[in-house]
């Protein structure tokens, strides 16, 4: 990889997103290098609370190493988390590219919730690219409200394509119509990626609702053979 990606840029085949969460991290910077080197073109970082889902995994002291150890990589950071509010300043200072945060956590789905505006703002002053994640349960007919005033500020929209939580879930087809619904409306410069149980075959699909960025965990730091996972994810829209 030559110089930092740039989400701005429409890239000429879909970018393949690998989540470090099915990674070995008994080998963490290994595993990570060894899927740049075979084509990877982001890092997902999937940071969970233990209460926005069960699960507990990785802050900003992974984001340091990461940074640390792969200068050139771009982290992607997805926040699982109830207060993505809390983690803004500390997730850039480690070294964080982007910083994605859920619709759910978030006024006028959420009563009490963040303003999506401010935590947009404060992710661009901290010299971060801004994501939203949308959540397999909540509805189409919400998007209008929760993403559309948005769309033109951030430089990605994350659809979930499994109740997010874990690796190694079924892919959901019916978060389609959502991804279908942010493409029609997004501006060249946003991105469109989608995230859970992303494979060889559930990538076409997605390609085809117009996802841009594929995440993906189990399928390729399971597969025998990752740079045939890397280039057939390439390959989706073709
Ligand atoms: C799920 C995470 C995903 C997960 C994807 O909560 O947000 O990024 O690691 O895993 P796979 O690709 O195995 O579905
Ligand atoms: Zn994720």
């Amino acid at each position: 990889m030559c110089g930092m990606l740039d989400l701005t840029n429409i890239p000429p085949q879909p970018l393949v997103a690998a989540s470090i969460l099915s990674a070995d991290f008994g080998y963490m910077i290994d595993s990570c290098k060894d899927v740049l080197d075979k084509g990877a073109d982001l890092l997902h970082i999937d940071v969970m609370d233990g209460h926005f889902v069960p699960n507990l995994t990785m802050g900003a002291d992974m984001i340091r190493a990461l940074r640390q150890h792969l200068p050139q990589a771009y982290l992607d950071t997805h926040l699982m988390v109830e207060h993505p509010g809390d983690y803004i300043a500390s997730f850039a200072a480690a070294g964080a590219n982007h910083f994605s945060f859920h619709v759910e956590v978030c006024k006028p789905f959420k009563t009490h919730g963040y303003d999506p505006r401010k935590l947009i703002d404060e992710i661009h002053a901290a010299g971060m690219d801004a994501g939203m994640v949308v959540n397999p349960p909540t509805p189409p007919e919400v998007l209008e409200a929760c993403l559309g005033p948005y769309l033109h500020d951030l430089q990605l929209v994350l659809i979930m394509s499994v109740n997010p939580g874990r690796s190694g879930q079924t892919f959901m087809p019916e978060v389609l119509d959502k991804a279908r619904w942010v493409d029609q409306r997004r501006g060249e410069r946003i991105r469109l990626q989608i995230d859970g149980g992303i494979n060889t075959q559930t990538c076409r699909e997605a390609a085809a609702a117009g996802v841009d960025v594929m995440v993906t965990a189990s399928a390729l730091f399971g597969a025998a053979d990752r740079k045939a996972v890397i280039d057939a994810l390439h390959a989706s829209a073709s």
